[in-house]
């Protein structure tokens, strides 16, 4: 049976690092605060030179190089971002362009948190189909532009990050076991970017009101993120008869310490199994979940054979899991 197998994982993460002290000569906030609430101590914030795209071309150079393939043998290219270099064309397409990419079809998916899950599930359908030899899946973004740095509600919680991974097929046993999607827009209010889009074109007015901005009703977004991030992590578990017990990692999007602690114990998951760096890094949305996998397997911690679980919830709202044997 043909399986898609993760042969390279790559990240990199923008050199200034924006700790909460700094964060406490911006906004009327404090670091005893933001690490209690959320387990964040700091996060990256991309160069003034650097765009969505400069992010993701590092991170796929390097999970290019680990899986020992070129640039021209891609066939699909597929980037979840919400925070593209340009409203159009796709980020996918300026990333293809720097890497010489030529052979692949590009595309963004925008699933907000959760677009580097939804991006790996299309290309694993991809290969497996057989119509896709190789694929290069990205998580990037630049978040720290679409931040009201007026808000302390909002802006202490995010950064900037790219992961990437290449997939391919294999007929062995190891490789994606399975993927689960799920989608509710009646929530999308909680939390969006308001404009400029077609909704809000761009005005004057627009910006004193600040609506170019990430908003986000912070404590229904958590109780909902909870939820649904355990049910999606039951259901992979269930669709192939494992228990939480037999993971080797559960590697969750990096939103909230407290999110992760209360997902791990619904899950009855030891402290070991769940793979933890918000607090170096914040919620780099579609980028956490590609930059924790390509660390735990530089560190080491992933051997052939390991069942590793991805698990996502974002805007939309959007949530949806992986189950792979590495
Ligand atoms: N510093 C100091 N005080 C703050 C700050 C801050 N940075 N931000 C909010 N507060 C204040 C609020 O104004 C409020 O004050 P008030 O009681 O005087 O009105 C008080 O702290 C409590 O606010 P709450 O919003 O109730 O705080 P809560 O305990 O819910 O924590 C948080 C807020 C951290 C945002 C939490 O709700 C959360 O983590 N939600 C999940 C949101 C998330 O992670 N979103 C990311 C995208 S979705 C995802 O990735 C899963």
């Amino acid at each position: 049976m043909l399986r898609a197998r993760i042969t390279g994982t790559g990240s990199y993460l923008p050199k200034k690092i924006l700790s909460n002290h700094d964060l406490e000569k911006m906004v009327d906030t404090s670091d005893e605060w933001i690490t209690t609430r959320t387990g964040i101590r700091e996060r990256r914030v991309a160069a003034d030179s650097e765009a969505t795209s400069d992010l993701a071309v590092n991170a796929a150079r390097r999970a290019l190089e680990m899986a020992g393939v070129a640039p021209e043998e891609i066939d699909y290219l597929v980037v979840g971002t919400i925070t593209g270099d340009f409203p159009w064309p796709a980020t996918a397409c300026l990333v293809q362009d720097r890497l010489g990419a030529k052979n692949a079809f590009a595309v963004d998916v925008s699933a907000a948190c959760s677009g580097f899950i939804y991006a790996l599930d299309s290309a694993v359908k991809q290969v497996v189909s057989g119509a896709v030899g190789k694929a290069l899946v990205i998580g990037a973004e630049v978040l720290t532009r679409i931040m009201d740095w007026t808000d302390r509600n909002t802006c202490v919680l995010f950064g900037d990050a790219a992961g990437a991974v290449v997939v391919e097929a294999t007929d062995g046993g190891s490789g994606v076991l399975s993927t689960h999607l799920h989608s509710d827009g009646s929530y999308w209010e909680l939390l969006y970017q308001p404009g400029f889009g077609t909704r809000h074109p761009v005005s004057e007015q627009g910006i004193k009101e600040r609506i170019p901005f990430l908003r986000m009703q912070g404590n229904e977004v958590f109780k909902v993120a909870v939820r649904s991030m355990t049910e999606v992590a039951e259901e992979a578990l269930a669709a192939n008869g494992i228990k939480a017990g037999d993971l080797r990692l559960f590697i969750p999007h990096q939103a909230n310490i407290r999110i992760l602690d209360a997902v791990a114990k619904r899950l009855g998951l030891g402290e070991d199994q769940v793979f933890v760096n918000v607090h170096k890094y914040g919620n780099t949305s579609g980028a956490t979940i590609p930059v924790a996998l390509d660390e735990a397997n530089r560190q080491g911690m992933l051997k052939e054979g390991d069942l590793v679980l991805l698990d996502a919830f974002g805007g939309g709202f959007t949530w949806g899991s992986v189950l792979i044997r590495w």
